[in-house]
């Protein structure tokens, strides 16, 4: 099938390249003319587990080609994919101005039948409003359709190859049918490809992203309790997702969640609630609880170190929104590293993948640096800060870290290491939900609860993100 993809970023790279290896004839279109020449030359502009590789495949072979000519797009391909950002305004909604401009310009160059598929996030009626945006703009013949994308970044390529599903949300059968055939190949079971109305593929998106970010803001608060009881969440979270009705996805106490979509998706969930005439009350909160999550590392460091960190140098491990994945976007790491910077802090920086990206963010702030080991962000350093669960930092060298560590002192965001492994290795070891490990405690096991600040401070409390 010949396929054009509209928008060449995380979503729309991994789908050209995905269609293009199932044997269709991929045009991948982007307005970025820097991104187009790197993709052609086989270069991908992301970091994705498999992906660079079957891009240079896909190029080679022929069936893959990139271009900023969305004239040329337009003309390729039967099926069109709509790919480009929707990022949050101001209050919250969505943009659609970019998904507005593409529908657009299709509108003016379309010559023959086309399907239009929307795989931007977008808000629950857009689809309905494009639709007639495009019925002003041509008379030739179209579907326009919603097709949700569920894929994961850091597994992004394996989410596509082997979705849990496709949703394909319009009313006209036979583009219905066409897409059906598009993803057989990786359809594994019958209830893989999912047909419903256009406006329920667009609901569909919405309410997934924004129930895996209440699970989460719901452990972290639980977490929370957790530590303020003296009770360990890691046992609690193993005990509950034992039930299967609860499972143990998304039960990880940290940092908050990150990345370029639940952020903004659960804000802009709330404001079409909210222009529906609903609270969302409960999506309120769990933006608000991750607000303040993505602020708690910098709030113990501050509580173990005080507030004015002039003089003192700190590393962090990890600096992406998740492992597997170079993108920054929304990453409780970079949050860490502005508040700490603002009470005076240096900060010396490693992540695997995501250090060029992190660079650009803090490009002519000093106090912050770049390192490419993670042991030489340690040198010096009063404390050593984890924000993201890469592999590498599962397992890695105590006594090395004791060793370079001034502070001899770990804030894990990612509960990655146990408490007897820290008090073996003589390490005071910070964590979430769980009672801190202080080696050199004079009264006992070393072992004691902490307390979290709530009000005043310099980073904040969660009712100041609640508005
Ligand atoms: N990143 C994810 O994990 C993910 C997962 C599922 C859904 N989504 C959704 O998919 C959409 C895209 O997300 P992304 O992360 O790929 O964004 P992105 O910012 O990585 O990519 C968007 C691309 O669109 C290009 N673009 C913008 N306007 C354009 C235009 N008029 N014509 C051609 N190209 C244009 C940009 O240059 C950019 O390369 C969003 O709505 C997002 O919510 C993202």
């Amino acid at each position: 099938m010949k396929i054009s993809i509209v928008g060449s970023g995380y979503v729309g790279l991994v789908t050209a390249t995905c269609l293009a290896e199932s044997g269709n004839h991929v045009l991948g279109v982007d307005v970025d003319p820097e991104k187009v020449r790197a993709l052609s030359a086989g270069r991908s502009t992301i970091f994705e587990p498999g992906l660079e590789e079957m891009l240079q495949a896909n190029l080679s072979s022929g069936r893959l080609k990139f271009t900023t000519d969305l004239a040329e797009g337009v003309q390729h391909g039967q099926v069109i994919f709509i790919t480009v950002g929707t990022p949050p305004r101001e209050d919250g909604s969505a943009d659609l101005s970019n998904v507005e401009s593409v529908v657009r310009s299709i509108g003016q160059h379309m010559t023959s039948h086309k399907v239009v598929a929307i795989k931007s996030t977008v808000p629950v009626g857009t689809g309905a409003r494009m639709s007639e945006l495009l019925m002003g703009l041509t008379a030739h013949p179209f579907a326009l359709v919603s097709n949700p994308e569920f894929l994961k970044e850091g597994a992004a390529v394996e989410d596509f190859l082997r979705p849990d599903r496709v949703v394909i949300g319009c009313d006209d059968p036979d583009a219905a049918q066409l897409l059906s055939e598009l993803y057989a190949p990786f359809a594994r079971t019958g209830q893989t490809i999912m047909l419903m109305s256009r406006d329920a593929a667009e609901m569909v998106k919405y309410a997934s992203n924004a129930y895996l970010a209440t699970r989460i803001s719901f452990i972290n608060e639980v977490a929370d309790i957790c530590a303020r009881a003296g009770v360990d969440i890691n046992q609690v979270r193993l005990g509950m997702g034992a039930d299967r009705r609860i499972g143990q996805e998304f039960l990880n106490p940290g940092v908050g969640y990150g990345g370029s979509c639940f952020p903004k998706d659960v804000q802009a969930m709330i404001s079409v609630a909210q222009a529906l005439g609903c609270k969302a009350e409960l999506l309120g909160q769990v933006h608000a609880r991750n607000e303040y999550q993505k602020q708690l590392l910098a709030q113990m460091v501050c509580e173990r170190f005080g507030n004015d960190l002039k003089g003192k140098t700190f590393a962090v491990w990890g600096l992406a929104f998740k492992p597997n994945t170079d993108d920054i976007r929304e990453a409780p790491a970079i949050k860490v590293i502005h508040l700490l910077l603002s009470a005076g802090a240096a900060l010396k920086c490693y992540d695997p993948k995501a250090c060029a990206n992190a660079a650009a963010e803090f490009a002519g702030v000093s106090g912050v640096s770049f390192v490419h080991q993670p042991y030489d962000a340690l040198e010096n350093a009063e404390a050593l800060i984890i924000c993201t669960d890469w592999s590498e930092f599962r397992s890695p060298d105590f006594d090395r870290i004791r060793t370079l560590l001034k502070g001899r002192v770990i804030f894990d965001g990612r509960n990655l290491y146990d408490a007897k492994t820290m008090l073996r290795q003589r390490l005071e070891y910070h964590s979430i939900g769980r009672a801190p490990v202080i080696p050199d405690r004079p009264n006992g096991n070393g072992q004691g609860v902490f307390t979290l600040r709530r009000t005043g401070g310099s980073v904040g409390s969660p009712k100041q993100s609640d508005k």
